[in-house]
């Protein structure tokens, strides 16, 4: 008899597939240290992916290449730390997996062996796939991701709305197919048509988490310093804001900078 989703006290892999088969939105969160973590955990996030995203909003590289795979594992340390039910999929950085399969394997082992993760992610398709199969062969859970791979970005040039055209919509459904049928848990859909996104969703028996991808994914996942307004220049369409920290950090710095200046702090009661 299957667990009833509310008694789960550890998001698995195998709950994922249950959400999908009952309708339950999956919810995923981007997190790269231990203090976020523990506040997405405490919200009750269903996954947190290291994203390799840490290069831009951590490092604040341009892009996601840089970031190496000891950094990845890392900002993965330190995320666990903080999850008591999350499941924590980390980004294989680039540069990590895509030379060979045993390269991939390696990458990947030494994410689960030194941070304590879940489960990986790479970006990519038939491109990977061997690699897909030698990591799952080794017992390390697989997400995909198809669509906007941010790792190509000097490939596609732009990072724009991916999959509108007919031959690389077809491309996308055929990697979607491939990565389940090498056996991914998950797929992430990023910025591509809804309507594609929405037929991918419903073809797949894995749930397929979107970004910019629609509502009709099984579920979301967002970049957690643009859904909480600490980056400012961001702005796509599919991103909702639902805080301006930005805003409430600098007035808070503000603040504190004019009382230390006017000897306002600390006052009696903050003192020994
Ligand atoms: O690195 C990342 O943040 C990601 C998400 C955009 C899905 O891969």
């Amino acid at each position: 008899m299957s667990t009833a989703l509310k008694d789960v006290k550890r998001i698995t892999t195998h709950v994922l597939m249950q959400m999908k088969n009952e309708g339950k939105k999956i919810t995923m969160l981007t997190g790269y240290d231990y203090s976020m973590a523990k506040i997405l955990d405490d919200a009750g996030i269903d996954i947190i992916l290291v994203g390799d995203s840490a290069s831009n909003v951590m490092a604040g590289h341009e892009t996601t290449l840089p970031i190496t795979l000891d950094q990845m594992i890392y900002h993965a340390q330190s995320v666990v730390r903080g999850v008591t039910k999350a499941l924590v999929v980390v980004d294989l950085p680039f540069g990590s997996y895509q030379s060979n399969p045993g390269k991939a394997l390696e990458s990947a082992v030494r994410i689960m062996k030194e941070s304590g993760a879940h489960a990986v992610k790479l970006e990519g398709g038939q491109e990977i796939i061997e690699a897909v199969y030698k990591i799952i062969a080794s017992g390390i859970p697989v997400m995909g991701h198809l669509g906007l791979m941010p790792q190509s970005i000097y490939k596609y040039g732009t990072y724009s709305v991916r999959a509108k055209e007919e031959d690389e919509a077809n491309k996308l459904i055929s990697d979607a197919k491939l990565l389940q049928k090498a056996g991914c848990f998950g797929i992430v859909l990023e910025k591509i048509p809804s309507t594609l996104a929405t037929q991918v969703a419903q073809s797949l028996e894995i749930p397929v988490i979107g970004i910019g991808a629609g509502n009709g994914c099984d579920g979301q996942v967002l970049v957690s310093h643009d859904l909480l307004g600490i980056t400012k220049d961001f702005n796509p369409r599919f991103l909702r804001r639902y805080a301006d920290l930005y805003t409430v950090i600098k007035e808070s710095v503000e603040n504190y900078i004019e009382d230390v200046r006017s000897s306002d702090f600390p006052n009696e009661k903050e003192q020994y």
